[in-house]
């Protein structure tokens, strides 16, 4: 029996008879009370109808379905674990969702290349957890792990805490296998670290967020596991002063690990919400968090830098695991508590490190001029110019607030999305970073690997 509903009479007939010949009828969801978590991302701030939801098991079952909805003209949104920012991964309306959380498959870390090969459904947890227990450690990471899909990670060039020791996502990716358009499979798992032949499809797909192809399956490098580490929170006197350190930081600590940013509005927030005490006495003007890891205690040199650094107002240094958690809880936990404020206006920049600090001097002005009630929180990934920005008590300004915001990073020649993605959010301002002619030729690479349009239509283009 096909169980019909508001969402599915949209589909044409036979598609769903293809779809469950495809994945099975228990991997077919229309049922209305299952669809909502599909639907939605967990931030409350995209959501559109799906004709339904699909949940293929491996790749050949992900090709039989975009084989069905390319016959039937039917477009597709490919989720993950559905921890997106930007709304890539949620449907704008009648679309069939394509889950990729059952592709769950890891090999065995293999030693001699450093590389493991993963499915697009294995959350960054298990991937670390996986690579650990075999003595190594994977290159990305960032506070959505525990529901963040590696496919997800390689479709938006995920970036996070690491980026400054080991690079983005696109870094750790040697070879993909994806279903294209037409439901036909490139797999190019073969881990190769020199390849000259030509174009490199595999990291074409890395970014394009869904639109160019599914990727199903990854070869990912791994990195050496550290287990010697020591984190330190340091209250600066500027953002200027933490900007400052870093070149610094970058000649003497080899083994710095991660920078991050935070200012004052965002740790009341964190504290609010998660009664953490006050990680200093009084006001801190800038909050850099640093970790260093190595495999022997790198405290020393953290702390001889730290004791010598300009515009330092204060610090504490944590070398074992249970305090360098609770030090890294002021950052990790900027994200939850924002949200547990209210549906943010959340953006995602960056621009060069010498502009960063009059962007975050300039904002919270850019802002209240065109939302006078907003409360402007920012955080970020310093030493990579990332700034998160997120407005609260913004939501009918929401366009004005993006504009104002974007352009004052373009005109500090910076990106309108530096780690999320352009997703559903950022298309009508993907000019202010990208040139006609860049544009036309991401056009015309959309156009000629997806010439129906049926890869998660709406993202990166309007
Ligand atoms: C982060 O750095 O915590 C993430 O990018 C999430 C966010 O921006 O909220
Ligand atoms: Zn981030």
């Amino acid at each position: 029996m096909t169980l019909l509903n508001d969402r599915t009479v949209g589909l044409p007939a036979g598609l769903l008879e293809d779809l469950r010949a495809a994945v099975g009828e228990q991997h077919l969801l229309l049922d209305p009370d299952l669809l909502p978590s599909y639907e939605q991302d967990w931030t409350g701030r995209f959501s559109g109808r799906a004709g339904c939801v699909v949940r293929p098991a491996d790749t050949a079952q992900v090709a039989a379905v975009v084989r069905a909805c390319a016959a039937a003209g039917v477009p597709l949104v490919t989720q993950g674990g559905n921890t997106g920012l930007v709304g890539g991964g949620v449907p704008a309306g009648g679309e069939v969702v394509l889950s990729l959380r059952r592709l769950t498959a890891l090999s065995e870390v293999d030693r001699a290349a450093g590389q493991v090969s993963a499915g697009a459904g294995v959350t960054l947890a298990d991937l670390q957890r996986h690579v650990r227990a075999a003595g190594a450690e994977f290159g990305v990471d960032f506070a959505a792990r525990d529901s963040a899909t590696v496919g997800g990670m390689a479709a938006t060039n995920a970036g996070g805490i690491r980026v400054l020791r080991y690079g983005s996502m696109r870094a750790q990716v040697l070879g993909a296998e994806a279903v294209l358009a037409d439901g036909s499979v490139v797999t190019r798992m073969g881990g190769l670290t020199k390849d000259g032949t030509g174009y490199d499809l595999v990291q074409l797909l890395i970014g394009s967020e869904g639109t160019l192809g599914i990727v199903t399956a990854l070869r990912l490098k791994v990195v050496p596991l550290l287990r010697s580490s020591c984190v330190a929170l340091l209250a600066m006197g500027s953002t200027q002063a933490a900007v400052d350190l870093l070149p610094v930081l970058r000649e003497r600590l080899p083994h710095l690990a991660a920078a991050e940013l935070f200012h004052e509005p965002g740790v009341q927030l964190v504290r609010r919400h998660s009664g953490l005490p006050a990680p200093f006495e009084g006001d801190v003007p800038a909050y850099l968090l640093l970790e260093c890891l190595d495999r022997t205690d790198p405290s020393e040199d953290l702390l001889e830098l730290v004791a010598q650094a300009d515009g330092l107002l204060d610090a504490r240094v944590a070398t074992d695991a249970a305090s360098a958690r609770a030090l890294w809880a002021y950052r990790e936990a900027h994200t939850e508590a924002i949200n547990a404020e209210g549906v943010p206006v959340k953006l995602d920049v960056s621009v060069p490190a010498a502009a960063l600090p009059g962007l975050v001097e300039q904002l919270p002005t850019v802002v209240a001029a065109v939302a006078p009630a907003a409360r402007t929180v920012l955080f970020g990934h310093v030493n990579e110019g990332n700034l998160h920005v997120n407005v609260l008590d913004a939501v009918e300004a929401h366009d004005a607030v993006t504009e104002a915001v974007l352009q004052a990073v373009a005109q500090r020649a910076g990106s309108i999305s530096s780690e999320h993605g352009v997703g559903r959010a950022k298309p009508a301002w993907l000019h202010l970073s990208r040139s006609t002619t860049e544009l036309a030729a991401m056009r015309a690479v959309k156009g000629a690997l997806d010439p129906q349009g049926l890869l998660n239509p709406g993202v990166i283009f309007a």
